[in-house]
């Protein structure tokens, strides 16, 4: 049996996350994937290159968050859409997929090979032409876009510039757009963060739990994401 002083010198689980992400969330992370329509055979492509062709696949959006931007886009009438955070063009493709005809989608990433790594997927579909690659650093090119003109932003960059991105996403909104940010629970470790990342992950959530210019959905699917809607004020 522990003894109180070895019970205190145990790793501390995250309260309230460690049973649902350790226990059931690996398998109900596959069950939802069975459960929910695949995507386009070119996004069905990018998810199979980006888990066995590059170093990182847990940054990849997939299929359950692909097809809830997918709805999202599409229930919103989203015409420009913002994405922060190429990595191999995935949750760009899938919001360009849901959109009209007329609709621009531009997609930031400051690493180049992950740029072409999806401008040449890009240039496969037939909805391409609506993605626009801004390579270069997100807070840059997010402060050259215009106010109050944007639809929809999709938080997927450096977590660190989490807060950064929600105030330049604020000011790019149109009123009653949304902003989605994705991994807001950043693995649990948002409950006691001992790192730049969660610190700036947990940080970031109390400011938009504050603004009063936020109407708000946390929601915990896959990695958390944060629904939020810019009010009139
Ligand atoms: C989690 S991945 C994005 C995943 C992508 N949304 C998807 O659907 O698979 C984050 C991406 O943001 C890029 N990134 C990180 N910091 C950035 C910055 N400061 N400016 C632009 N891109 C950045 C990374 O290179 C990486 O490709």
């Amino acid at each position: 049996m522990d003894r109180p002083e070895d019970v205190k010198k145990q790793p501390r689980p995250s309260p309230g996350i460690y049973c649902f992400m350790d226990v059931v969330a690996r398998e109900a992370e596959e069950y939802a994937k069975n459960h929910t329509s695949p995507m386009s055979e070119l996004l069905e492509e990018i998810e199979r290159f980006s888990l066995t062709s590059t170093a990182y696949p847990s940054m990849l959006t997939g299929r359950v968050e692909g097809r809830f931007l997918y709805f999202i886009v599409e229930l919103l009438g989203a015409r420009r859409i913002v994405d922060i955070g190429t990595f191999t063009g995935y949750s760009a493709l899938a919001m360009a997929e849901a959109s009209g005809a007329d609709a621009q989608v531009v997609t930031i990433e400051k690493n180049p090979r992950f740029a072409q790594i999806a401008r040449d997927f890009f240039d496969r579909s037939p909805v391409g032409a609506k993605i626009t690659i801004r390579n270069g650093e997100a807070l840059e090119i997010l402060a050259s876009l215009p106010e109050g003109e944007t639809d929809l932003v999709f938080i997927d960059g450096d977590k660190r510039e989490y807060g950064a991105y929600y105030r330049q996403a604020m000011r790019i909104l149109r009123t009653g757009g949304l902003v989605i940010a994705d991994n807001v629970l950043w693995y649990g470790k948002i409950f006691h963060p001992e790192d730049d990342d969660s610190r700036a992950v947990a940080a970031f959530n109390e400011v938009v739990n504050r603004d009063p210019g936020a109407e708000r959905l946390f929601l915990s699917l896959r990695d958390g994401i944060y629904l939020i809607r810019k009010k009139a004020v």
